[in-house]
């Protein structure tokens, strides 16, 4: 596995691979990692020759009140566990990434304005900001991405399209603990009563599925939801859409997505589930 701390050290290693025709998948992250990164590497392995991982945890989506400062930072155990599982690991600076200074502005569009991008509308700009910086320096073949973050990977997808680059999206399902809940970097601020409250949401979530493959109407299962879910949370949104276009759900819609994200405590947790209309 080779490390590579400039993007002048990936951009040959990459140069060196592209020589011999390899083809490269990537996987970026901000580090922390856990099986659900795994899952994305295993994915990348079966879709290219090469894998690169990123680490870099990027200040751009992160709001003013949020977690940057406090954000789990482990580079040495993230190391040992990609060591004999991935080809090279990019880890860049804030200077590499952006040279002349973060100020340069993306916005991503409506798709970005809804959702997730209500509560943090920093976010998606600074995701699609760094992911194209990212593949502007791997150039990669592939990308994957999870589907926890469900928008952002719409918005990746997005801008994949509209920059007409030359990189095909793969996503990963949503990697859970045994008691169901998602696994994400951040359930690390959750305490033991905290993670058993959080188990909720994906009940909450499941339960509207059941209901939605009984013909239930989903403008009252929605309502029955958000007040189960303000049992246990704040609730920031809990919605049932079309999943390729996260609007709402049309004769045309093939699979339906359920989206949620609420507060626990400070912990801003998000989860959905997809599956095919009845
Ligand atoms: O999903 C993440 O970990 C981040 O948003 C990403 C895609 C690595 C961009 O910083």
């Amino acid at each position: 596995m080779q490390l590579c701390h400039q993007n002048t050290q990936i951009t040959k290693l990459i140069n060196d691979w592209r020589v011999q025709e390899k083809t490269v998948a990537f996987v970026p992250t901000m580090g922390g990692l856990h099986q659900g990164h795994l899952s994305l590497i295993e994915i990348a392995k079966q879709k290219a020759d090469k894998v690169v991982v990123s680490i870099f945890v990027n200040p751009t989506q992160f709001g003013k009140n949020e977690d940057l400062d406090s954000y789990p930072r482990t580079l040495n155990v993230d190391l040992a566990v990609l060591e004999s599982n991935v080809d090279a690991v990019f880890i860049p600076n804030v200077k590499q990434i952006y040279p002349n200074g973060i100020s340069k502005h993306i916005d991503v569009g409506k798709i970005g304005r809804i959702l997730c991008g209500k509560t943090r509308p920093h976010f998606f700009n600074g995701v699609a900001q760094v992911v194209e910086i990212l593949f502007g320096i791997v150039r990669p073949n592939v990308a994957v991405f999870g589907q926890k973050d469900y928008q952002q990977l719409l918005v990746i997808k997005q801008m994949v399209k509209n920059l007409s680059l030359n990189i095909c999206i793969e996503s990963g399902e949503i990697i859970r603990e045994k008691n169901n809940l998602a696994i994400s970097t951040r359930n690390q601020y959750l305490s033991e009563n905290e993670v058993k409250i959080a188990t909720n949401l994906y009940k909450i979530l499941y339960y509207i599925k059941c209901e939605i493959l009984q013909n239930k109407k989903i403008d009252v299962l929605k309502k029955l939801a958000e007040f189960d879910l303000k049992q246990y949370f704040k609730l920031d949104y809990l919605e049932v859409l079309d999943a390729n276009t996260l609007r709402q759900i049309t004769d045309n819609t093939h699979q339906i997505i359920i989206l949620s994200a609420v507060f626990l405590g400070s912990v801003r947790l998000i989860d959905n589930i997809i599956f095919k209309k009845g």
